[in-house]
């Protein structure tokens, strides 16, 4: 039984602080949305293409979406440069978590990176001054790049700070933050806001003030017990930390709990990304982590929050930029009913029912799409269901994994798996991105089917394979999957690297 103020004044300091990179994140992924017109407009003319276009837009009515197959190549090519870049930049860094995690600690790392989201942010908001599609260019690839470590250091300092009983909804509030992030993107970039002629650059260059806040507050976070513990051997840091974090309680048991995975820790090598690639005896979890990170992308969430306005056109909604903004809205609230649930019913429970309810939705939306011509009232069905899909993938899909696979792991291999992880949502994210108008152009209105038939896939899987995880030491959850593993006879070093765990 763990002793101690369990939620204390500095606990809340430090998961909020640390929840302001995940802020940033949402607010990367949003911000690009709604003004995407008003910034093509500004390439064009830094490009000196702008006449033409200018002349086109005179032509089409306003509101009208007639020229958009008519704006230059050259804009086109950087506008959608600047989109994908930075998932580029996303991919390439989180493969650096661990590196940084390790490197300083925890609230160190997320101090240093911070010089990141500052430049870019600063990048964006000058990019008036001199060729924007530069500018904005950088920024967003350096933005990613910064996005990339914090979507792997927040759920790993928070799971690591995190009272066992509260891990779930502490750990769900990454994603609750992301999704504040996105809708706050989403509002302010409605043209009368900042997403207009005058303020676009104000919009994009305000993707950097949460690091700034960030800054300040990281001094007082307290650092991760076990980062100072198990990986540098400070007992008394780390007991200061405790008291820090929990208030004046007896931090024996918490201790002990970490020195038995500090001895585990000590008795192999450190995990590298190749090794735990490599190694048998996580293949289990590492398998089971890569599966929950693929089956949130692969749901098809993305396909929803990047198109969603040409979504929402097609299923007959007249003001598509507000059902847009209501997805946003929908979304925060029901992480909100994640964080409330997630340590109550669970991990596997709300997956499933997360991952099960969207595979009904995605049905439904089919239904509504292709039957819309003949049944007016089909459109309703079609909106109701693409709510209803987002709901269910904030229930439980969209959070858990993030902070799982810190769960799935001990200290030792944490950090190679969070960065293997990050690295496999980054990239089935960015090939969602980059590929769904064409399966969409190929499928038309089936083209949810495909993504039914994945989350069917999925949910399977996560009944078949997937523990649950709440309320259980980092060590009895290593545990579960080392008796699963079963290790070929004659491999002595594997043999005693299991017997050792086991005990
Ligand atoms: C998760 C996903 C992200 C998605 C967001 C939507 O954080 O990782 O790709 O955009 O949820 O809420």
């Amino acid at each position: 039984m763990e002793t101690g103020k369990q939620l204390s004044g500095t606990l809340a300091i430090a998961v909020f602080t640390a929840a302001l990179g995940s802020l940033q994140f949402g607010y990367s992924l949003g911000v690009v949305n709604a003004p995407q017109k008003v910034i093509e407009r500004h390439y064009a003319m830094s490009l000196g293409v702008w006449s033409e276009r200018s002349a086109l837009l005179e032509n089409s009515t306003e509101g009208e979406d007639s020229s958009e197959d008519q704006i230059h190549p050259d804009v086109v090519m950087y506008w959608s440069l600047s989109v994908a870049i930075f998932s580029i930049g996303g991919m390439i860094s989180s493969f650096l978590v661990g590196f940084i995690g390790d490197f300083r600690g925890r609230v160190k790392g997320m101090l240093m990176i911070n010089v990141l989201a500052v430049s870019a942010g600063l990048l964006m908001g000058l990019s008036r001054i001199w060729k924007p599609h530069i500018m904005v260019i950088t920024g967003r690839a350096i933005m990613g790049f910064y996005c990339g470590l914090t979507s792997g250091l927040v759920p790993m300092y928070i799971g690591e700070i995190a009272p066992k009983a509260y891990r779930g909804a502490l750990g769900t509030l990454h994603q609750l933050a992301i999704v504040i992030g996105i809708l706050l993107s989403q509002v302010i970039g409605l043209d009368f806001v900042l997403g207009n002629d005058e303020m676009w650059h104000v919009l994009l260059g305000l993707s950097g003030a949460p690091a700034i806040l960030q800054s300040f507050l990281l001094p007082l976070c307290p650092e991760s017990p076990r980062y100072l513990y198990i990986l540098l051997g400070k007992e008394q840091e780390a007991r200061k930390s405790l008291h820090r974090l929990k208030g004046a309680y007896d931090p024996a048991s918490d201790l002990e709990e970490m020195r038995k995975e500090k001895e585990e820790a000590d008795r192999h090598p450190r995990v590298s990304i190749r090794s735990l690639i490599l190694s048998p005896v996580y293949r289990q979890q590492l398998f089971v982590s890569l599966m929950m990170h693929l089956s949130q992308q692969l749901s098809g969430i993305n396909a929803i929050f990047y198109y969603s306005t040409a979504i929402f056109s097609k299923a007959g909604v007249t003001q598509p930029v507000y059902a847009t903004i209501g997805v946003g809205v929908i979304n925060t609230v029901f992480t909100l009913v994640s964080v409330a649930l997630v340590d109550r019913a669970g991990r596997r429970t709300l997956t499933l029912v997360g991952l099960g309810g969207m595979c009904c939705c995605a049905v439904a939306m089919t239904v509504g799409l292709i039957f819309q011509n003949n049944f007016s009232w089909m459109s309703y069905v079609s909106m109701a269901a693409i709510f209803l899909f987002v709901s269910f993938f904030e229930i439980g899909p969209g959070p858990i994994p993030w902070f799982m696979v810190a769960e799935l792991f001990s200290q030792g291999p944490r950090p190679a798996a969070i960065a293997i992880a990050g690295c496999c949502n980054w990239t089935s994210n960015f090939i969602i991105g980059m590929t769904f108008p064409y399966i969409q152009a190929w499928m038309d209105s089936y083209v949810f089917v495909l993504f039914a038939v994945l989350l069917f896939g999925f949910t399977i899987f996560i009944y078949l394979r997937v523990p649950e995880t709440k309320g259980k030491t980092f060590e009895e959850i290593a545990a579960f999957f080392q008796k699963k593993q079963r290790i070929p006879k004659g491999n002595a070093e594997l043999q005693q690297l299991k017997t050792s765990s086991d005990a």
